[in-house]
Protein backbone atom coordinates (compact mmCIF):
# COMPACT_ATOMS: atom_id res chain seq x y z
CA UNK A 1 0.00 0.00 0.00
CA UNK A 2 1.34 3.68 -0.92
CA UNK A 3 3.03 5.69 1.93
CA UNK A 4 -0.26 7.87 2.04
CA UNK A 5 -3.10 5.40 3.01
CA UNK A 6 -1.50 2.99 5.33
CA UNK A 7 -2.18 3.96 9.13
CA UNK A 8 1.01 4.36 11.23
CA UNK A 9 1.70 3.65 14.55
CA UNK A 10 3.63 4.32 17.25
CA UNK A 11 4.73 1.95 19.71
CA UNK A 12 6.84 3.83 22.70
CA UNK A 13 9.09 1.21 24.20
CA UNK A 14 9.20 0.66 28.19
CA UNK A 15 12.68 -0.05 28.14
CA UNK A 16 13.40 3.63 28.38
CA UNK A 17 10.69 4.53 31.14
CA UNK A 18 11.17 4.40 34.77
CA UNK A 19 9.75 1.07 35.92
CA UNK A 20 9.38 2.79 39.85
CA UNK A 21 6.92 4.69 38.11
CA UNK A 22 5.48 2.17 35.77
CA UNK A 23 1.72 2.47 35.72
CA UNK A 24 1.87 6.50 35.56
CA UNK A 25 4.69 6.12 32.71
CA UNK A 26 2.12 3.73 30.61
CA UNK A 27 -1.13 6.23 31.32
CA UNK A 28 1.10 8.88 30.12
CA UNK A 29 2.11 7.71 26.63
CA UNK A 30 -1.54 6.47 26.27
CA UNK A 31 -3.18 9.60 26.71
CA UNK A 32 -0.38 11.19 24.36
CA UNK A 33 -1.51 8.59 21.84
CA UNK A 34 0.33 5.35 21.78
CA UNK A 35 -0.70 2.77 19.81
CA UNK A 36 0.63 0.13 21.34
CA UNK A 37 3.25 -0.67 24.12
CA UNK A 38 6.58 -2.36 22.76
CA UNK A 39 7.61 -4.56 25.69
CA UNK A 40 11.47 -5.98 25.08
CA UNK A 41 11.83 -9.32 26.78
CA UNK A 42 16.19 -9.91 26.91
CA UNK A 43 17.95 -13.11 28.83
CA UNK A 44 21.43 -12.00 28.72
CA UNK A 45 22.29 -14.71 26.10
CA UNK A 46 20.92 -13.78 22.85
CA UNK A 47 21.49 -10.07 23.65
CA UNK A 48 24.09 -8.67 26.49
CA UNK A 49 21.20 -7.41 28.78
CA UNK A 50 18.42 -8.35 31.04
CA UNK A 51 14.81 -7.23 31.37
CA UNK A 52 11.70 -8.86 32.08
CA UNK A 53 9.84 -11.82 31.43
CA UNK A 54 6.11 -12.95 31.45
CA UNK A 55 5.38 -12.02 35.05
CA UNK A 56 5.70 -8.54 34.59
CA UNK A 57 4.00 -8.80 31.24
CA UNK A 58 0.98 -10.55 33.09
CA UNK A 59 0.73 -7.37 35.57
CA UNK A 60 1.63 -4.54 33.17
CA UNK A 61 -1.73 -6.36 31.32
CA UNK A 62 -3.70 -4.52 34.00
CA UNK A 63 -2.81 -1.52 33.72
CA UNK A 64 -4.10 -0.53 29.81
CA UNK A 65 -5.70 -1.94 26.80
CA UNK A 66 -3.05 -0.59 24.22
CA UNK A 67 -1.97 -3.47 22.17
CA UNK A 68 0.91 -5.86 23.60
CA UNK A 69 4.08 -5.98 21.73
CA UNK A 70 6.11 -8.44 22.88
CA UNK A 71 10.11 -8.48 21.11
CA UNK A 72 11.84 -11.17 22.34
CA UNK A 73 15.49 -10.94 22.18
CA UNK A 74 15.95 -14.54 23.58
CA UNK A 75 17.30 -17.92 22.52
CA UNK A 76 15.14 -20.64 22.17
CA UNK A 77 11.84 -18.26 22.20
CA UNK A 78 10.06 -21.75 21.11
CA UNK A 79 10.27 -23.03 24.85
CA UNK A 80 8.25 -19.30 26.52
CA UNK A 81 5.84 -18.27 23.77
CA UNK A 82 3.06 -19.75 25.12
CA UNK A 83 3.72 -18.19 28.56
CA UNK A 84 4.27 -14.84 27.02
CA UNK A 85 0.60 -15.32 25.18
CA UNK A 86 -0.91 -16.37 28.41
CA UNK A 87 0.90 -13.33 30.18
CA UNK A 88 -1.37 -10.82 27.40
CA UNK A 89 1.10 -10.47 24.82
CA UNK A 90 -0.67 -9.62 21.45
CA UNK A 91 2.06 -9.35 18.82
CA UNK A 92 5.02 -12.08 19.40
CA UNK A 93 8.12 -11.11 17.96
CA UNK A 94 10.84 -13.52 17.74
CA UNK A 95 14.38 -13.40 16.52
CA UNK A 96 14.99 -14.76 12.86
CA UNK A 97 18.95 -15.56 14.48
CA UNK A 98 17.51 -17.39 17.65
CA UNK A 99 15.76 -20.54 16.34
CA UNK A 100 16.51 -22.57 13.24
CA UNK A 101 12.56 -23.43 12.95
CA UNK A 102 11.42 -20.29 12.17
CA UNK A 103 9.06 -21.11 10.07
CA UNK A 104 7.09 -23.85 12.42
CA UNK A 105 7.18 -21.12 14.96
CA UNK A 106 5.58 -18.57 13.36
CA UNK A 107 2.81 -21.23 12.50
CA UNK A 108 2.67 -22.07 16.03
CA UNK A 109 2.35 -18.12 17.11
CA UNK A 110 -0.78 -17.78 15.39
CA UNK A 111 -2.35 -20.90 16.24
CA UNK A 112 -2.15 -19.57 19.84
CA UNK A 113 -3.65 -16.36 18.67
CA UNK A 114 -1.00 -14.15 18.61
CA UNK A 115 0.39 -12.19 15.79
CA UNK A 116 3.23 -13.49 14.42
CA UNK A 117 6.30 -11.42 14.14
CA UNK A 118 9.70 -11.70 13.25
CA UNK A 119 12.86 -9.41 13.58
CA UNK A 120 16.22 -9.32 11.95
CA UNK A 121 19.80 -8.17 12.69
CA UNK A 122 21.22 -5.37 11.72
CA UNK A 123 23.65 -8.21 9.61
CA UNK A 124 21.00 -10.53 8.71
CA UNK A 125 19.64 -9.80 4.93
CA UNK A 126 16.06 -9.57 3.94
CA UNK A 127 16.32 -12.23 1.56
CA UNK A 128 16.13 -14.75 5.03
CA UNK A 129 12.43 -13.82 4.88
CA UNK A 130 12.03 -15.63 1.49
CA UNK A 131 10.21 -18.65 2.45
CA UNK A 132 8.53 -17.38 5.07
CA UNK A 133 6.71 -14.19 3.94
CA UNK A 134 2.66 -15.89 3.89
CA UNK A 135 3.42 -17.10 7.60
CA UNK A 136 4.50 -13.48 8.60
CA UNK A 137 2.01 -10.81 9.87
CA UNK A 138 4.79 -8.32 11.20
CA UNK A 139 8.86 -8.00 10.24
CA UNK A 140 11.17 -6.41 12.97
CA UNK A 141 13.87 -4.94 11.35
CA UNK A 142 16.58 -3.67 13.69
CA UNK A 143 17.88 -0.76 12.90
CA UNK A 144 20.34 -1.37 15.74
CA UNK A 145 22.33 -3.98 17.31
CA UNK A 146 19.38 -5.35 19.80
CA UNK A 147 20.47 -5.10 23.62
CA UNK A 148 20.04 -1.49 24.62
CA UNK A 149 18.11 1.95 24.31
CA UNK A 150 19.56 5.29 23.04
CA UNK A 151 21.31 3.79 20.77
CA UNK A 152 22.13 5.71 17.35
CA UNK A 153 20.25 4.31 14.12
CA UNK A 154 21.49 2.24 10.93
CA UNK A 155 20.83 3.82 8.09
CA UNK A 156 20.80 0.94 6.53
CA UNK A 157 18.09 -0.63 8.11
CA UNK A 158 16.08 1.94 5.81
CA UNK A 159 16.87 -0.05 2.54
CA UNK A 160 15.82 -3.20 4.32
CA UNK A 161 12.69 -1.62 5.13
CA UNK A 162 12.14 -0.79 1.66
CA UNK A 163 13.05 -4.62 0.52
CA UNK A 164 10.68 -5.74 3.13
CA UNK A 165 7.77 -3.63 1.87
CA UNK A 166 8.36 -4.71 -1.64
CA UNK A 167 8.39 -8.25 -0.53
CA UNK A 168 5.29 -8.17 1.54
CA UNK A 169 3.45 -5.95 -1.32
CA UNK A 170 4.03 -8.67 -3.56
CA UNK A 171 3.24 -11.93 -1.51
CA UNK A 172 1.44 -10.42 1.53
CA UNK A 173 0.06 -7.21 1.12
CA UNK A 174 -1.26 -7.15 4.79
CA UNK A 175 2.19 -7.75 6.80
CA UNK A 176 3.21 -5.09 8.74
CA UNK A 177 6.96 -3.57 8.68
CA UNK A 178 8.12 -2.36 12.13
CA UNK A 179 11.37 -0.19 12.61
CA UNK A 180 13.08 -1.04 16.00
CA UNK A 181 16.02 1.31 17.35
CA UNK A 182 17.35 4.66 17.09
CA UNK A 183 14.09 6.07 15.94
CA UNK A 184 13.54 10.24 16.79
CA UNK A 185 12.36 12.83 15.37
CA UNK A 186 14.93 13.53 13.09
CA UNK A 187 14.24 10.07 10.84
CA UNK A 188 10.15 9.25 11.41
CA UNK A 189 9.66 10.80 8.00
CA UNK A 190 12.52 8.55 6.09
CA UNK A 191 11.54 5.12 8.14
CA UNK A 192 7.82 6.23 6.74
CA UNK A 193 8.55 7.16 3.21
CA UNK A 194 10.57 3.33 3.47
CA UNK A 195 7.56 1.45 4.31
CA UNK A 196 7.60 1.60 8.09
CA UNK A 197 4.21 0.57 9.62
CA UNK A 198 5.32 0.66 13.48
CA UNK A 199 7.49 2.91 14.92
CA UNK A 200 9.05 2.12 17.96
CA UNK A 201 10.28 4.97 20.16
CA UNK A 202 12.32 4.46 23.64
CA UNK A 203 14.71 7.31 24.18
CA UNK A 204 13.24 9.83 22.04
CA UNK A 205 10.03 9.39 23.72
CA UNK A 206 10.93 8.58 27.62
CA UNK A 207 14.21 10.66 27.71
CA UNK A 208 12.83 14.14 25.99
CA UNK A 209 12.13 16.97 28.46
CA UNK A 210 8.35 16.66 27.66
CA UNK A 211 7.51 13.09 26.75
CA UNK A 212 3.73 13.49 25.75
CA UNK A 213 4.53 16.24 23.99
CA UNK A 214 7.62 14.23 21.78
CA UNK A 215 4.91 11.55 20.81
CA UNK A 216 2.63 14.18 20.14
CA UNK A 217 5.38 16.04 17.80
CA UNK A 218 6.39 12.64 16.32
CA UNK A 219 2.73 11.66 15.30
CA UNK A 220 2.95 15.32 13.15
CA UNK A 221 5.81 14.69 11.55
CA UNK A 222 4.10 10.79 10.60
CA UNK A 223 1.12 13.01 9.44
CA UNK A 224 2.62 15.82 7.60
CA UNK A 225 5.01 12.92 5.48
CA UNK A 226 2.04 10.91 5.10
CA UNK A 227 0.53 14.37 3.61
CA UNK A 228 3.33 15.34 1.43
CA UNK A 229 3.51 11.83 -0.32
CA UNK A 230 -0.25 11.88 -1.63
C1 LIG B 1 16.72 -2.58 21.58
C2 LIG B 1 15.23 -2.71 21.71
C3 LIG B 1 14.49 -1.48 21.43
C4 LIG B 1 14.85 -0.29 22.27
C5 LIG B 1 14.77 0.89 21.35
O1 LIG B 1 17.30 -3.81 21.56
O2 LIG B 1 14.73 -3.72 20.88
O3 LIG B 1 13.07 -1.70 21.42
O4 LIG B 1 14.02 -0.07 23.37
O5 LIG B 1 15.20 1.99 22.06
P1 LIG B 1 15.57 3.36 21.34
O6 LIG B 1 14.30 3.82 20.66
O7 LIG B 1 15.99 4.22 22.47
O8 LIG B 1 16.65 3.08 20.35
ZN1 LIG C 1 12.51 -3.82 20.70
Amino acid sequence: MSTARRAIKIAPSLLSADFADIANQIRMVESAGADELHLDSMDGVFVPNFTWGMKIVKDLRKLTHLTFDCHLMIVEPEKHVDAFRDAGADIITFHYEATPHQHRLLRHLRDIGAKAGIAINPGTPVAMLVDLVEEIDRVLVMSVNPGFGGQSFIERALAKVAEVRALLDARNPAGEIEVDGGIGLENVERAVNAGADVLVAGNSVFAADDPPEALREMRRRIDAAQRAAR
